[in-house]
C-alpha cells in the first residue's frame, strides 16, 4: 500500500479512551498494512508492562523510553501506528511525528473519555487510585493542557458521537 511512491505511515493520537487502540487494528486489517501500539510495542520490547515502567523509573524514565521507541516505529514503512496519549506533548514527538507521517488526533468530548475510562479495562498508570469524580476532573485539565500538541495533528477527527465502525469508516475516508 503505497501512496505517491512513499510510504504510507498512519500514526493516530488522542487522549486515552478516544478509541487510538482499537481503531488502528482495524485500520490496519482494512488497509492490510501492520498494525503498531506504541504501548504494546514498549511493553515487549522492554519486557515489562507500561505500569512497572512507571513503578521503576518514573513518569521521566517512561517518557525517555516512550520516545526512543517511537523513533523505532515511525522509522518502519507502511505502518499504522496508536501512540499512548501522553506521547504528543513530550519532546519534540509531535513535530517528529509530522515529520514522519499522517498523524489523526481522534478527538473526543471528556464526557465521553470519562465514560470508556471508567468502563474499561486496561491499567492506566496516571488514573490509579483516584476517586470517580477526581478522574473527572483530572481528565478535563489535562485535556486543556494537552489540546494545543493534538490540535498540531494533520487530520482531526470528532469522534464524541461516533461507534467503532463509524470511526473507521471516517478515518479510511480521510486517507483516500
Ligand atoms: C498515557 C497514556 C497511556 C500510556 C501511559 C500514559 C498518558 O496510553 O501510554 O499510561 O499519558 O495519557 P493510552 O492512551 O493508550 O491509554
Amino acid at each position: 500500500y503505497k501512496e505517491g511512491g512513499r510510504p504510507l505511515r498512519i500514526i493516530l493520537i488522542g487522549y486515552m479512551g478516544a478509541g487510538k487502540t482499537t481503531v488502528g487494528k482495524a485500520l490496519s486489517k482494512e488497509l492490510g498494512i501492520p498494525f503498531y501500539d506504541l504501548d504494546w510495542y514498549i511493553e515487549s520490547r522492554m519486557r515489562r508492562t507500561v505500569k512497572q515502567i512507571f513503578d521503576e523509573k518514573g513518569e521521566d524514565g517512561f517518557r525517555k523510553t516512550e520516545q526512543a521507541l517511537l523513533h523505532e516505529v515511525a522509522e518502519f514503512e507502511n505502518v499504522i501506528i496508536s501512540c499512548g496519549g501522553g506521547t504528543p506533548c513530550f519532546f519534540d514527538n509531535m513535530d517528529y511525528m509530522n515529520r514522519q507521517a499522517e498523524t489523526v488526533y481522534l478527538k473526543a468530548a471528556p464526557g465521553v473519555l470519562y465514560k470508556h475510562l471508567l468502563m474499561g479495562k486496561s491499567v492506566r498508570p496516571l488514573l490509579l487510585g483516584k476517586t470517580p469524580d477526581e478522574v473527572g476532573l483530572f481528565i478535563r485539565e489535562q485535556l486543556e493542557r494537552r489540546e494545543p500538541f493534538y490540535a498540531k495533528a494533520k487530520h482531526t477527527l470528532d469522534v464524541s458521537l461516533m461507534d467503532n465502525y463509524e470511526k473507521i469508516q471516517v478515518t479510511v475516508g480521510l486517507l483516500r
